[in-house]
């Protein structure tokens, strides 16, 4: 795998402006990804992982206004700051994107055939005739059956999987070099998902992808992530997989907190059976841990490596 890293967010900060509230999803996240890498996002509902991935490209709903501070270096180009003819032509080109619901992201009253072949107008600049023999490339790429038939067919007549086969054609159709796959199976029954993870894999390999797999799905990433960014809060912490080899996983108590209000100390204080006074003065910077090199924001683990060193 090559060193070379495709993406380097550092600081990453995210504030959320609508009519009624500000929030602030996304707390200086700091992340990097070399090419080919798979790194797998998980956390709670509402952590901020789609926000995280999202946002920073312009794709956040009408009526929502994303203040971003921090970098995101995407193969050299800083992505924070760009003005929206930039994104949007890495959108879909350099940047391959799988939403969360397949059903609203596609067109309704389109065929899927002309929905793929469109990317490859767009951004590969092909004429419609070269556009259509794409697309229906793709549809065989992805595993789909008589694809001629499927074509020609609206999104209401696909299954859930074959719908998402559609999504990953769409993603893929103008060969990028960073796939950000938005909880990709979890709509699908288990035999279904098995069947998208492997062509999810396979097409990666055969393009020489990085991608991005935000997901809730443990046995997800257990199966496809090279490196887990668990996210809570809007901050995150990279457990490394050997670590979590043969332990069991527990639940926790508790709810997360309301991103609205303030968080003076730990966002993950009310829930932290270790917490001690410093917990709750400042949001804690990542310090070294006990463990050699590896960080956390946690002041107990701060305080037990002083102790150690
Ligand atoms: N359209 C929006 N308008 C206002 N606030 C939003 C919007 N989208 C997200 N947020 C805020 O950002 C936070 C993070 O949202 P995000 O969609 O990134 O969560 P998530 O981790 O992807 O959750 P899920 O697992 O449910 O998809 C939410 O808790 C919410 O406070
Ligand atoms: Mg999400």
């Amino acid at each position: 795998m090559s060193s070379e890293p495709i993406l380097r967010v550092k600081d990453l900060t995210i504030d959320l402006l609508t009519a009624h509230t500000v929030v602030r999803p996304v707390d200086g996240v700091v992340y990097e990804l070399s090419r080919r890498e798979t790194l797998a996002i998980v956390g709670e509902s509402g952590s901020g992982k789609t926000v995280t991935c999202f946002a920073p490209l312009g794709l956040m709903p009408v009526g929502v206004q994303a203040d971003i501070s921090g970098s995101i270096l995407f193969d050299s180009r800083q992505l924070v700051g760009s003005d929206n003819e930039t994104l949007r032509s890495l959108r879909g080109k350099s940047i391959g994107f799988i939403f969360q619901d397949p059903m609203s992201a596609l067109n309704p009253a389109r065929r899927v055939g002309r929905q793929i072949a469109e990317v490859a107008e767009l951004h590969l600049g092909m004429t419609a005739r070269a556009a259509e023999t794409r697309a229906l490339e793709l549809i065989k790429m992805v595993g789909m059956s008589d694809p001629e038939i499927r074509l020609k067919q609206y999104p209401h007549e696909l299954s859930g999987g074959l719908r998402q086969r559609v999504m990953i054609a769409i993603a893929i159709a103008a060969e990028p070099t960073l796939l950000v796959a938005d909880e990709p199976t979890t709509a699908l029954d288990v035999t279904v998902q098995a069947q998208i993870l492997r062509l999810l894999k396979e097409i990666q390999s055969r393009m020489n992808m990085a991608m991005i797999l935000i997901t809730h799905d443990m046995g997800v990433v257990a199966g496809a992530a090279d490196r887990v960014m668990v996210m809570y809060a809007g901050r995150h912490a990279i457990p490394r997989k050997q670590d979590a080899i043969g332990s069991r996983f527990r639940g926790l108590p508790g709810v997360p907190p309301i991103l609205g209000a303030p968080i003076t100390g730990c966002a993950f204080m009310p829930r932290c059976g270790y917490a001690v006074d410093a917990c709750g003065e400042r949001r804690p910077p990542f310090l070294p841990t006990a463990v050699p090199g590896v960080s956390a924001a946690c002041p107990v683990l701060n305080i037990r490596a002083k102790e150690c060193a």
